[in-house]
């Protein structure tokens, strides 16, 4: 009888736990992927003055993730096919921006 308490007890006890991480508050979400014209969160800056002239963030973003040399390469091509004027300085943020919010992690 003392065993079967004992065992309520812990059952008990461990529903109250299973409760309360029920209850933990949920971890925030903040999507980046689709913010419509203009891109947003930390160090947007450099990309919203220089790749929001022809076309969306969203349609930027609508692409697949790629890695850093690729979007490296992406800047490159704005600016040889579509003659984008973009200044030399802002592409190390611009290519850390998209490597960060839309990037495959290499
Ligand atoms: C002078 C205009 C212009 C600027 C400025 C510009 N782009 Fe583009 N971009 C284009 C055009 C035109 C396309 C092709 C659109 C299409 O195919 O419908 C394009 C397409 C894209 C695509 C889709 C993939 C592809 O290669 O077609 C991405 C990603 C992109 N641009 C990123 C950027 C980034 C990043 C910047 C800033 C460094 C930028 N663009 C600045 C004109 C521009």
């Amino acid at each position: 009888m003392k065993k079967l308490a004992f065992s309520l007890t812990a059952l008990l006890a461990f529903g109250s736990i299973a409760a309360l991480a029920a209850e933990a508050p949920k971890s925030v979400k903040i999507d980046l992927s689709n913010p419509g014209p203009y891109f947003t969160g930390d160090g947007s800056d450099a990309i919203n003055a220089n790749c929001t002239a022809c076309h969306s963030a969203e349609m930027v973003l609508a692409q697949p993730a790629l890695s850093r040399a690729a979007w490296q390469a992406e800047v490159g091509k704005m600016m040889k096919v579509y003659k984008a004027s973009v200044d030399e300085q802002d592409i190390p943020a611009i290519v850390e921006y998209l490597s960060k919010v839309r990037g495959n992690g290499s």
